[in-house]
């Protein structure tokens, strides 16, 4: 019996379809990551592992080369060093498509919740501070007929930009490599330079993948050319923003706000100032923590593996090359 070792618990949708393939699965129970050292242990004896959240890199993949298949519970592969699993033809999956929707719902909460300064308010009331009504505080900016600037329009800042539009008519413009023109057509989403991005902006959100090229792209210079009633939303990897210069930008007011899903490093730590700040709204990456898209991020990821220790192609690889 071929044996995957899964380094969360996942749910019962993609065990289900690792137990009908006849498979027998190990989960790491506990409430803490492996170790690499742990990791390497435990993959040693099996032949497939099943990634929730846990960092895949060259010593892991070359002390476990053995593995047939390595199926992410993520769409982000950032934490993977895909180039040595492919020298080493090790097929990795991953799960896109399904958690778009989920993952742009908290792309608009963020941004809905930062406007009207929500969490705060909400903070305010369990410390007993509900108050005076004074007609001038902490009042919130409105979004309708704002523009929406979508750094990285893929599927899931699609979902976002349509949910922008259909709520608030907002006029969405877009910065990729290449151009979107189904986006173009449907949401009438325009294409402009990374420089008209930062200065058009009301709302700019982020939804690319890490990347060399996009890690640390909102510095502080990029801060200063936005507008200073612009909300910065990110909902694809903490380190994609500088976060002191994105604390000196809410300080120095040179941008209203920020809702983030993620941060650098994960777990944010409880005392950083960002927690206090009004204008700020912190989840703690929970972008696809639905019960239908964790469903169907487990139900993709097992059959990678399925597929994966069949020795057939995997359905959503990401090093398609190695075949
Ligand atoms: C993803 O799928 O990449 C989400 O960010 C969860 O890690």
């Amino acid at each position: 019996m071929m044996k995957v070792f899964v380094t969360r618990v996942i749910p019962a949708a993609g065990k289900k379809i690792l137990e009908d393939a006849g498979l027998s699965i190990t989960e790491w129970t506990e409430k803490r990551a492996l170790s690499r050292d742990e990791l390497i242990a435990h993959c040693l004896d099996h032949d497939a592992l099943l990634s929730a959240s846990t960092k895949i890199d060259s010593v892991f993949l070359n002390a476990c080369k053995h593995l047939k298949v390595i199926a992410l519970l993520s769409v982000g592969f950032d934490n993977v060093d895909v180039a040595e699993a492919s020298r080493l033809k090790i097929p990795v999956g991953n799960t896109p498509g399904v958690l778009s929707k989920a993952t742009a719902d908290a792309a608009f909460l963020l941004m809905l919740s930062t406007s009207r300064k929500a969490f705060y308010q909400h903070k305010k009331i369990a410390k007993g501070q509900w108050g005076f009504f004074e007609p001038t505080a902490d009042l919130g900016i409105e979004l309708d007929g704002k523009t929406l600037g979508v750094f990285g329009l893929g599927k899931i800042g699609e979902e976002m930009a349509r949910r922008c539009r259909g709520a608030y008519g907002m006029k969405i413009l877009y910065h990729n490599r290449s151009r979107n023109e189904q986006a173009e057509q449907e949401l009438g989403a325009e294409w402009v330079s990374f420089e008209d991005l930062l200065s058009q902006s009301d709302v700019l959100s982020v939804h690319t993948a890490l990347t060399a090229e996009t890690k640390g792209k909102f510095d502080l210079e990029s801060f200063k050319k936005m507008k200073p009633n612009a909300i910065f939303v990110n909902t694809a990897r903490g380190s994609i923003h500088v976060e002191k210069d994105l604390k000196s930008a809410l300080e120095q007011g040179l941008i209203w706000g920020a809702g983030l899903d993620v941060t650098d490093p994960e777990p944010m730590d409880p005392l950083n100032p960002l927690l206090d700040f009004p204008n700020v709204s912190v989840l703690p990456h929970i972008g696809s923590a639905t019960l239908e898209t964790r469903n169907a991020m487990a139900e993709l990821a097992a059959n990678n593996i399925v597929a994966g220790l069949k020795g057939e192609q995997l359905p959503y690889p990401v090093n398609p090359e190695i075949y």
